[in-house]
């Protein structure tokens, strides 16, 4: 019986065990968590999704209270239009996240960025130009385009130095995605060097309709893997969603893929950026406590969470501080439920707002429990201690337990002393 640690994922001049931890916005899947992955040979990923606020709080920087300060007296207006990000700014900060990450990396492994087409902020391509090429200035191995079709992500960097040398990727969740993504970058003269293909079961946001159940990754993989092979394509295939144990990951592997990516499970890793609490609510959680809605503001269905405090809460709008999914006229579906919910509740001390959520405020603050589709199964990779709480896991027992298992087993940790 073949256990992950069998295959290898070859990436140019890497042989890497193929195992991806994907990205985690807003710094759920941090530094510490991608840089055990590459030490362990793997890849693991750091995110760029509200990087000023992030290095917040990892260098002690003031990005976030400099920006409310330099709009403050646009607080009270719906209008959001005249709230911009310094470009040089949201430069500095990526290159100081990806550096410091990179500098620290140990290993055999590699460190991507998962970069997210869907943050607008305000200036939708001015702004991912600047991630994307700061990302590359501050020495990441790779970058991996998310929430979107990334239809001119190429040409935003194809004049960058790194363009041929970092490795460049894609998640799409159709066939369909995939070609229309390299047909529109056909001029950059490059393919991706792999494809994340993320089915309905993953983290985050879904790259589906809310019929997301009638869809099957392992049908999807297999669709792309054909086209790829008529056309005389030769792109790694990476599977994600879904992939709880090494043999759900041997079973893609068998069938062609060339690694997998996975989160769920790491969300229950001490070096994840979810605190503890939050970790806890994770492990208790039942199936019936998880689903899929449309409350996000990006438009695309989400899974979350049911007892999230993100879920109903009427906050108002902070984009003076963050404004990360404002589009480019500065508007944001959770500005209109918000305003909305007000006109029709002008009483009330605090509206409830029930079709939209305030993404940027609860991302930050870690109240909008994002999750995995088996998330309601971490409680079974781990002890329950004695006063009713379950232990964490460290992040390479986890990558382990993926690397080295057959037969659908998953490894208790080693129990915590009490
Ligand atoms: C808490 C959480 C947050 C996530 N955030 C992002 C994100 O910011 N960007 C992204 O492209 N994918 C995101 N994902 C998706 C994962 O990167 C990954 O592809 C997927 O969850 C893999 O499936 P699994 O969780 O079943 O292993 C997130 C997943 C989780 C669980």
């Amino acid at each position: 019986m073949k256990k992950v640690d069998d295959f290898r994922l070859h990436l140019g001049k890497h042989e890497l065990v193929p195992l991806m931890i994907g990205g985690m916005g807003v710094d759920i899947s941090t530094a510490e968590l991608s840089l055990v992955a590459a030490r362990l040979g793997g890849i693991g990923h750091i995110s760029d999704a509200m990087v000023p606020t992030v290095s917040d709080r990892r260098f002690d920087t003031r990005y976030v209270k400099d920006k409310l300060k330099q709009y403050k007296f646009n607080v009270a207006e719906s209008n959001k239009a005249v709230v911009q990000f310094d470009l040089n700014l949201l430069a500095e900060a990526t290159r100081r996240h990806v550096d410091a990450t990179m500098t620290a990396k140990h290993g055999d492994g590699l460190v991507f960025i998962n970069c997210m087409e869907k943050l607008t902020m305000n200036a939708p391509r001015e702004t991912l130009a600047v991630r994307l090429r700061s990302a590359l200035d501050g020495g990441i191995d790779g970058i991996t385009l998310a929430a979107g079709l990334h239809l001119g992500s190429f040409a935003l960097i194809e004049d960058h130095p790194r363009f041929r040398d970092a490795k460049l990727g894609i998640i799409v969740s159709s066939l369909r995605a995939l070609q229309i993504f390299l047909r529109k970058n056909l001029r950059s003269n490059r393919l991706p060097d792999y494809v994340v293909i993320e089915g309905p079961l993953a983290g985050g946001h879904l790259g589906f309709g809310m019929d997301w159940a009638n869809f099957d990754l392992a049908t999807i993989v297999a669709e792309i893997r054909d086209w790829l092979k008529a056309e005389q394509l030769d792109i790694p295939l990476i599977p994600a969603g879904g992939v709880f144990t090494g043999t759900d990951a041997v079973r893609f592997l068998e069938a062609g893929a060339a690694a997998v990516q996975v989160a769920t499970r790491f969300t229950a890793a001490r070096e994840c950026g979810l605190p503890a609490g939050v970790q806890q609510e994770y492990f208790k959680t039942d199936e019936d406590n998880i689903e899929v809605n449309m409350i996000s503001p990006t438009g695309y269905p989400m899974r979350m969470l049911k007892n999230c405090p993100a879920i109903g809460d009427g906050i108002r709008p902070n984009c003076e501080a963050y404004g990360y999914l404002l589009d480019a006229k500065g508007n944001c579906q959770y500005i209109e439920a918000y305003n909305r919910a007000v006109a029709a509740q002008p009483e009330a001390r605090k509206v409830k707002v029930w079709d939209k959520t305030c993404l940027c405020t609860h991302m930050r603050n870690f109240e909008c429990w994002t999750c995995g589709h088996y998330t309601y199964r971490l409680k079974d990779t781990t002890h329950r201690l004695a006063d009713g709480s379950y232990q964490v896991l460290t992040a390479e027992h986890i990558f382990r337990d993926y690397q080295f298992s057959t037969e659908n087993k998953i490894a208790l940790p080693e129990p915590q002393e009490p």
